[in-house]
């Protein structure tokens, strides 16, 4: 099973396949911002990556614009969006 790493937290949480961001961090014990209700427009649930950008789904069109509008597409990925299919290191805001 994909693990996932919170910073600062130092969370590390085994998941199932395919489980969203959102999920897994609700999971460690953290509630991310979910301003529109997980319609990809608000970015409250912004996290960043650290490591493992590749074992994420690749965001859909939505999430590409809302990110790139907010200049943070290279280094950033919805909570509420991002799947995970591997091993990621992701950094929640403070
Ligand atoms: S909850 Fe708004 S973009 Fe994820």
């Amino acid at each position: 099973m994909p693990t996932i790493k919170i910073l600062p937290d130092q969370l590390t949480v085994q998941v199932k396949p395919y489980t969203t961001l959102l999920k897994a961090v609700f999971m460690a014990g953290i509630n991310l911002p979910q301003f529109c209700g997980r319609n990809s427009s608000c970015t409250t649930c912004r996290v960043r990556l650290r490591e493992g950008k590749q074992n994420l789904s690749l965001p859909l069109l939505q999430e590409q614009e809302v990110l790139t509008e907010s200049g943070i597409y290279q280094t950033h990925r919805l909570a509420c969006q991002a799947k995970i299919v591997g091993d990621v290191v992701v950094e929640r805001p403070t």
